[in-house]
């Protein structure tokens, strides 16, 4: 295999001080540390607009080490680690102030990355201020994070004010679900197999289920949460990228560009809705409190703080269609959601029945082949088929099995790679291979404004659903209407 070495980097944190980088970006160079992964010269630079010294950066990284690290923190690995850290307090609105930045960084035979963890508001701001001092030249990267923009209009805002600074080459647009060992085997999955490459189509598949659910709720994440909603911090960006991963044809080659043609066709196909189509199609909910094993899960209201009213959606589900040959009359069913039944990620296609059943005479109804595939946890995939009941009394009685594939060893600590680390990783071999393109963005952002303001035209508001439950009843409904239920 022709692996990449990972260059020698000043790695630019902006918000090194926030969730994202406390939860997954800090654990994730750790773990890069301790697998030799991070070349020796390279150093971490943590940016925030705080007045801090650097022992409060090195307690808070600490901190946040042992909350978020699933072992205890090695010592030996974070003196190498700690090292490798300088620290900037600088606000990007002011550009004058990106001088500091400048003057504690090395560019000597070394690549820079910025990585923007932070809203995507700030970042013309940092693109501005990088520009101001030239850190913007060949060899810097500027890395952003979903969702960019709020819709079609503000994601080409912010993109246009990136590119008066970086070309299209020079910018990184993370969704951490490409980086998930299980969207990556998709690909493997979907193209290597011909059980399936000759299977995938509206010939023999009735309709598809992609499920991303979780028990959290919004984490302290209250304005960026509550601006955003649950169609854009999920659906625009992870859901969409798993659609377009089981739905496109098989790209020329396993190449950025190659796969990025076949995703944007199947985002050019989604059927737009409007104020026709919207009730019955999409169902927005938003969680209640409850009480689960004796805990007291407050509402989504009493997490944003009492008496806010808020008709921010914590719940989507939506029926989708794809209009192309391939696709055309198989339903996709999306869901996702906070404080759900469990944490979940699943991709469920359903197979048609055969027209004519010489079994049928035998059984009073003949369930359909399905095939599982399952993100986190339990990552692995699942067929199940039909076979006939075994002993004297059974002739031609039929029961669905199950043949089962698990990733991972059942009950064995093995250490799973984050999608974090491993994009962080290619990030600094410079391989744009599983990060989002532009037009990728451009057009789910389309399909996505049509939900939204179709939404606000008919004045849609999130139905309440109490948490820990599977959502509003409405959205069982939108599958009983067409004569299907999720899958339990
Ligand atoms: C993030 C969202 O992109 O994905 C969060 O902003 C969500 O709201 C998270 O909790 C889910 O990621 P994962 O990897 O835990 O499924």
């Amino acid at each position: 295999m022709n692996e990449k070495k990972n260059n020698v980097c000043n790695f630019i944190i902006f918000g090194i001080k926030g969730d994202l980088s406390k939860r997954k970006i800090l654990p994730s160079l750790y773990y890069l540390e301790k697998k030799n992964n991070i070349h020796d010269n390279t150093c971490i630079i943590g940016i925030s607009r705080s007045n801090w010294d650097k022992i409060n950066y090195i307690n808070m990284i600490k901190k946040s080490l042992n909350i978020f690290l699933k072992e205890k923190i090695n010592k030996k690995i974070w003196i190498k680690f700690i090292s490798r850290f300088k620290f900037c307090n600088l606000n990007v609105y002011y550009s004058n102030n990106f001088i500091k930045l400048k003057k504690i960084l090395n560019f000597k035979n070394r690549i820079s990355i910025n990585y923007c963890a932070m809203p995507s508001n700030t970042i013309p701001a940092i693109c501005k201020g990088l520009g101001k001092e030239k850190i913007n030249k060949k060899s810097s990267f500027i890395v952003i994070e979903k969702p960019i923009g709020s819709s079609l209009k503000t994601y080409n805002y912010i993109n246009n004010k990136i590119l008066k600074y970086f070309n299209e080459s020079q910018i990184y647009r993370i969704d951490h679900y490409l980086g998930k060992e299980t969207i990556i085997n998709l690909l493997a999955f979907r193209f290597s197999n011909i059980l399936f490459l000759k299977n995938w189509s509206n010939q023999i598949i009735d309709s598809i289920q992609i499920t991303v659910s979780e028990e959290i709720g919004i984490e302290g994440r209250i304005e960026y949460f509550n601006k955003t909603g649950q169609i854009k911090d999920m659906i625009q960006n992870h859901l969409l990228q798993i659609l377009t991963i089981i739905t496109m044809e098989v790209p020329i080659k396993l190449n950025i560009n190659s796969i990025k043609e076949e995703k944007i066709k199947i985002i050019n196909s989604l059927r737009r809705f409007n104020f026709n189509n919207i009730n019955k199609n999409v169902v927005l909910g938003q969680y209640t409190n409850n009480n689960i094993n004796g805990v007291n899960i407050p509402s989504y209201l009493e997490e944003i703080g009492l008496n806010k009213n808020s008709n921010t959606e914590t719940f989507v589900s939506i029926r989708a269609d794809i209009d192309n040959l391939r696709w055309a009359g198989v339903p996709f069913y999306l869901r996702s959601g906070k404080r759900l039944k469990k944490k979940l990620s699943e991709i469920v296609i359903y197979f048609k029945t055969l027209p004519i059943n010489l079994f049928n005479k035998f059984n009073k109804k003949i369930p359909q082949n399905k095939l599982i595939i399952r993100l986190q946890p339990n990552e692995g995939i699942e067929i199940k088929i039909l076979n006939k009941l075994i002993g004297l009394n059974y002739k031609y009685e039929l029961k669905l099995t199950k043949l089962n594939f698990n990733f991972y060893k059942k009950n064995n600590n093995e250490y799973k790679t984050d999608a974090y680390e491993f994009l962080i990783s290619e990030l600094m071999k410079g391989d744009k291979s599983f990060f989002v393109s532009y037009n990728e963005l451009e057009e789910s952002w389309k399909w996505v404004d049509s939900i939204v303001n179709s939404c606000n035209i008919v004045k849609k508001k999130p139905i309440l659903y109490k948490s820990g439950t599977w959502g509003p009843e409405e959205s069982d409904i939108l599958l009983k209407k067409d004569g299907r239920k999720w899958n339990k």
